[in-house]
């Protein structure tokens, strides 16, 4: 099968509507959020198409999107998704601060591993309960230590952003909750088994419920391997968000999959029922069919990524040697470290402004985004070598 990110130009894909083409003026290349420049997947739009010719626009069924990530998983990590633990949800973020609301209470302390996807901080906070960092270290693995620490105070080690967030003063109760990134949006780490573990027992000492977003899950690249957080011992009270919409470019298709360990599936029975009214079935039609006919798809797009990274150290090494970039295991992300360019806390700010390319601010991922930026490289080598020319010429 052919790499999926040379399939489309330029012209193309700026006749797209969606947020990536369009919050930017015509001049600026978009390299920000997490939309791939790839065609549907021939299957998922096969599938489509047939629902339209069909009518088939009605509501959506949960338990077919169950069966299809049971499959995926099965195939993929040998992990198996039991449909009495599972349950459809609009979207990751939705499925996120659904099981927050059902496991937390407000003014409770969540945990996240900052530098973090910006809604974390966001979402939580908006809910009423408190965002509190244990940054990743400068590698950008998990740092027991500062997690452990988070985990006892319920108050983090950074300078949390947003309302809601913040160095909240400890109350003494401890943090109720940690939700992780696996694997990691910005920084693509892909958590190890072995780290899983360890995070899993300092929870279970801590009495913390750990809430995984595994969205960026098929997007392991060659090399890393992602671990299902559920299959780790001792989740038995976690949860976890899974969609196919970041690995075959679905964000439009609204519907995610929220899954409980053993001890949690009662918990999850009480999500209100009009979470499950809101994904749309178009959306269930076009994951399920991804999760079930688009393997090898999946598997040239990762074949691409690979490509992709190589060639994004190539071009930094030639036309930016001083930013850092330590490759990534997952996602089609990529974290920059800009602070050897002398252009302040933001330097996506210099890169939109002088050379019309966008990318994310590190200072919105929280406490260690200062000086960094994402680079999303899930598009063609043309537009990535394009992308790079034009952060050269900003500087
Ligand atoms: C880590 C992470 N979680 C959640 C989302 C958003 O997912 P959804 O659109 O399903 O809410 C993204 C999108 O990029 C993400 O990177």
């Amino acid at each position: 099968m052919s790499n999926p990110l040379r399939q489309c130009t330029l012209d193309e894909l700026r006749r797209r509507t969606s947020a990536k083409w369009r919050v930017h003026p015509g001049d600026v290349l978009p390299m920000w959020i997490a939309e791939m420049d790839v065609p549907l997947a021939a299957p998922v739009a096969e599938a489509l198409h047939a629902a339209i010719d069909a009518g088939d626009t009605g509501y959506a069924m949960g338990d077919v999107y169950t069966e299809a990530l049971d499959g995926f998983a099965g195939r993929h990590w040998g992990w198996r998704v039991r449909p009495e633990r599972a349950a459809i949800v609009p979207d990751v973020m939705a499925g996120v601060v659904e099981i927050l609301k059902l496991i937390t209470s407000p003014g409770d302390a969540v945990v996240v591993n900052s530098p973090v996807y910006p809604p974390f901080y966001e979402f939580v906070s908006h809910m009423g309960r408190r965002v509190v960092e244990a940054p990743l270290t400068e590698e950008g693995r998990i740092d027991l230590d500062t997690l452990a620490e988070a985990f006892r105070t319920g108050a983090g080690s950074g300078d949390a952003r947003g309302p809601g967030a913040g160095k909240a003063a400890a109350d003494g109760r401890g943090a109720a909750a940690y939700l992780l990134c696996s694997p990691h949006n910005p920084t693509g780490t892909v958590h190890t088994a072995a780290e899983l573990a360890a995070v899993t027992e300092l929870a279970g000492q801590c009495g913390v419920r750990v809430v995984a977003d595994e969205i960026h899950a098929p997007l392991a690249l060659p090399g890393a391997r992602h671990t299902p957080y559920l299959s780790v011992p001792g989740t038995e009270r976690a949860f976890s968000l899974m969609s196919a919409s970041k690995a075959w470019n679905l964000a439009g298709l609204k519907a995610a999959m929220a899954v409980a360990g053993a001890d949690a599936a009662d918990e999850l029975s009480r999500m209100p029922e009009e979470v499950s009214h809101g994904p749309s079935h178009l959306g269930v039609i076009g994951h399920v069919a991804a999760l079930r006919h688009g393997d090898a798809w999946l598997e040239a797009l990762l074949a691409g990524l690979d490509e992709n990274r190589r060639l994004l150290s190539k071009l930094l090494e030639r036309h930016l040697p001083e930013v850092g970039y330590g490759s990534h295991e997952g996602t089609f992300l990529a974290w920059l470290d800009c602070r050897g360019l002398g252009l302040g806390d933001d330097p996506a700010a210099a890169f939109l402004e002088r050379g019309r390319v966008a990318l994310i601010p590190g200072p919105a991922f929280g406490t260690g985004g200062a000086g960094h930026a994402r680079l999303n490289i899930g598009t063609s080598p043309e537009i990535l070598e394009e992308a790079v020319r034009r952060m050269a010429a900003a500087v």
